[in-house]
């Protein structure tokens, strides 16, 4: 088993990555405050392994709440549903929640738990590999709204972070490649750990799922999450660049209506997008443009959009981002590989040319 810590003072919290580690118990319960547990996961996640959680708390009052799947069940009405449970079954301030699945129901069970009472106690345990690589680390919570993706929400600290590699079993492969795109985002970011020649090296190991290099992989991952997290928690600064392809990706995915692209595949096309639009701008040669593609193709991500997508509903709905100030659309751009800058002074021709490439 690999341990970090994610730093932040008194909120810090410990994320174990490795195998069986929904047997070990004790890494769970020593998280657990009061004696109310409740797990909250879906419909897909609780025939394969809530029995297997529900055993480690035999020593708790215990509820559970079952979701449906999808990320259009990701709205405040379900969250509501959730409050609801919680109050019938008269659980306390002292409560904990534990989070079982992927990042939706983590995203729900987050800010339900930083709501609810004005906050209680919280523990992830993420079985998708993006919610293991990315949305299970940092304490963003949250609920989308009709008219925008993650709109509601607040930050909330999880006291753990347990990851069972061993989840990734059942989990598709193209969910799997959606998780491939968080990672590959990281590697784009900062030139740390030698991460994007380690997965372009990898990258068919990594596809048939070895879990030696998976488990370094998501390692690495959560290593670039939280050494940003710990610099800029609430995202006034440095935490902006971990949004590189996702203005471009919630466009894509509000305009085509959720579920249509997993989360992952709306990002890795906007990766590209970003990364196309910076060669225009003069960053990034056509060689690294090349090289980034060909990584992305080779995790099974999309490239292009799939369906149609008027390039100016895109663009009104980039407007509606948590990254736009006044207006001005604010973009993660790439100066080289491994140098991702925050860029509000691009060429709105530029991008004009980027989004009518992709938008047809
Ligand atoms: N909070 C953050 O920082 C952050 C970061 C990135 C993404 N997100 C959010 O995460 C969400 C996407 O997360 P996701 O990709 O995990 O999607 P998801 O939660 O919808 O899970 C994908 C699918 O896999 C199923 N599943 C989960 N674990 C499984 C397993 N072990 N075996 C078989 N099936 C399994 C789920 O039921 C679902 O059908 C989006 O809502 C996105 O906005 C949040």
């Amino acid at each position: 088993m690999k341990i970090l810590n994610l730093d932040l003072g008194d909120k810090s919290y410990p994320i174990y990555i490795g195998q069986n580690l929904l047997l070990k118990g004790e890494l769970l319960t020593k998280y657990i405050t009061g004696k109310q547990v409740m797990i909250v996961t879906n419909t897909t996640v609780a025939p394969l392994y809530l029995k297997k959680v529900q055993n480690l708390l035999s020593s708790f009052e215990f509820a559970q709440v079952i979701l449906p799947d999808g990320e259009k069940y990701k709205t405040l009405g379900t969250v509501n549903y959730i409050f609801s449970t919680l109050l019938e079954k008269r659980f306390d301030r002292s409560c904990t929640l534990i989070a079982l699945g992927g990042g939706v129901v983590g995203d729900m069970t987050g800010f339900v738990a930083a709501s609810y009472q004005r906050g209680v106690n919280f523990i992830q345990i993420p079985t998708t590999l993006l919610s293991q690589v990315d949305s299970s680390v940092g304490g963003k919570t949250g609920v989308n709204h009709m008219l925008g993706k993650n709109m509601i929400g607040a930050f909330h600290q999880p006291k753990c972070v347990l990851i069972d590699i061993d989840t990734l079993d059942t989990l598709d492969n193209q969910q799997y490649s959606s998780g491939m795109a968080e990672v590959i985002k990281y590697a784009l970011l900062v030139e740390y750990l030698n991460f994007f020649n380690f997965l372009q090296e990898n990258i068919k190991d990594l596809m048939n799922r070895k879990k030696s290099l998976i488990i370094k992989m998501i390692y690495q991952s959560c290593q670039h999450k939280i050494n940003i997290v710990a610099q800029d928690e609430l995202e006034t600064g440095k935490r902006t660049l971990l949004n590189l392809g996702h203005t471009f990706g919630h466009a894509i995915e509000n305009t085509l209506g959720y579920g249509t692209f997993l989360h992952g595949e709306a990002v890795s096309v906007g990766i590209l997008m970003a990364t196309k639009l910076s060669h225009l701008e003069g960053h990034l040669s056509s060689k690294q443009v090349a090289k980034i593609q060909d990584l992305l193709e080779k995790a099974n991500l999309p490239i292009s959009i799939i369906g149609k997508i008027n390039a100016s509903a895109f663009m009104k709905a980039m407007l509606v981002d948590k990254k736009v100030i006044n207006g001005n659309i604010r973009l993660i751009l790439l100066k080289r590989l491994g140098q991702a800058f925050i860029c509000d002074n691009y060429n709105n021709h530029l991008l004009d040319q980027v989004v009518n490439e992709f938008c047809q």
